[in-house]
């Protein structure tokens, strides 16, 4: 039995817990910042409002400390949204953590110190010192692997020895896991296609949002290739997989619908999505400056027409 520690009791971190458990680890839970989850998780039925399911009575809740990440984990596993990353950096730093880290979170961080963009682990690893990381990535709905439907996700270390000791531990008959060295690839596929599935949900029929994800691909091949990543990674799980399951459904597709519609990011937030967050929209705010003056716009049409659309709030006009 190994011992885990989830940090974010959101609908992912809540999720991930069932294979774990399932597998006999020790699993613990904790939430640093959200009192909704923290109410949810430390309740005696566990309720997760979610998932809409109560959680496994094996899994434990604890609150969220520094001493608690100073106590004897195998691994830590990090399932906050984009904002947490840095924050748990600083945590972990502070209390001297060098238990492995597995990153859930996806998403990619510019830091304005040495203008560039980073991913996660590139950010954990250059700004707080942290070593050994892994990153778990691939098309997976919370509530679905929750409900332990079959669900494939690619797991990545640069020592993919480390990545399959993980994937023993938390591999079931319905959570099953590739392995790959690539992790600036698989960070920069599964954090890019939230908002290639903005602009394949724009399409107005099927054969126009075809259109785009054939050329969406395209555009991360050659994304992946500029940060570092291998090209083939865009075809794995985290590229082409998840940009299937974000395109077919989900926050930022519903967006782009909108978008394709002609109404303006703010417009649709305002009147369709108030209290969604849309992670491709973070990821635009997060990455445009940095894109817009480094890499080569015609390579990749599609995102500059969606930065325009989202930073001038005005009509997408996709070219
Ligand atoms: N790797 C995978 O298989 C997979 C699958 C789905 C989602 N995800 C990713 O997991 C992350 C969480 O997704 P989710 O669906 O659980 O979201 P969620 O909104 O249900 O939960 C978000 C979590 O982040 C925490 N958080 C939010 N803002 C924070 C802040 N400023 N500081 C500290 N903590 C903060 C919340 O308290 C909560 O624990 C996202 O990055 C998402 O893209 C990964």
């Amino acid at each position: 039995m190994k011992k885990f520690l989830i940090i974010g009791g959101g609908a992912m971190g809540s999720a991930f817990t069932i294979p774990c458990l399932e597998n006999k680890n020790d699993v613990v839970i904790t939430e640093p910042y959200s009192k909704k989850f923290i109410k949810e998780l430390s309740s005696k039925r566990k309720y997760h409002s979610a998932l809409k399911m109560n959680l496994p009575k094996k899994l434990k809740f604890r609150k969220y400390s520094g001493d608690l990440l100073k106590e004897k984990f195998d691994l830590i596993v990090i399932a906050l949204s984009l904002p947490g990353i840095d924050f748990i950096g600083k945590e972990l730093k502070k209390n001297k953590i060098n238990t492995p880290l597995l990153v859930l979170t996806k998403g990619l961080k510019y830091i304005s110190r040495s203008k560039k963009i980073f991913t996660i682990s590139e950010k954990l690893q250059k700004v707080y010192g942290i070593k050994n990381i892994s990153v778990l990535k691939g098309p997976c709905l919370a509530k679905e692997l929750a409900r332990k439907h079959q669900t494939s996700v690619i797991i990545s270390n640069k020592n993919i020895n480390f990545a399959k000791k993980i994937g023993k531990r938390i591999s079931t008959k319905y959570y099953l896991n590739e392995f790959s060295k690539d992790i600036i690839g698989v960070e920069v596929c599964s954090a890019i296609k939230n908002i290639y599935a903005m602009i394949i949900g724009a399409g107005q029929s099927l054969n126009t949002s075809s259109s785009l994800f054939q050329r969406s691909i395209n555009e991360m091949k050659y994304l992946t290739k500029y940060f570092k990543g291998k090209e083939i990674s865009t075809l794995g799980l985290a590229g082409v997989g998840d940009l299937y399951v974000s395109s077919a459904g989900g926050r930022n597709s519903k967006m782009g619908s909108y978008l394709g519609k002609g109404y303006t990011f703010k417009n649709a937030k305002k009147r369709f999505m108030p209290n969604d967050t849309v992670e491709g929209e973070q990821l635009v705010r997060e990455i445009a400056p940095y894109v817009m003056r480094k890499i080569n716009k015609k390579k990749i049409p599609l995102m500059i027409s969606l930065f325009k659309a989202i930073l001038n709030n005005r009509k997408l006009i996709v070219t």
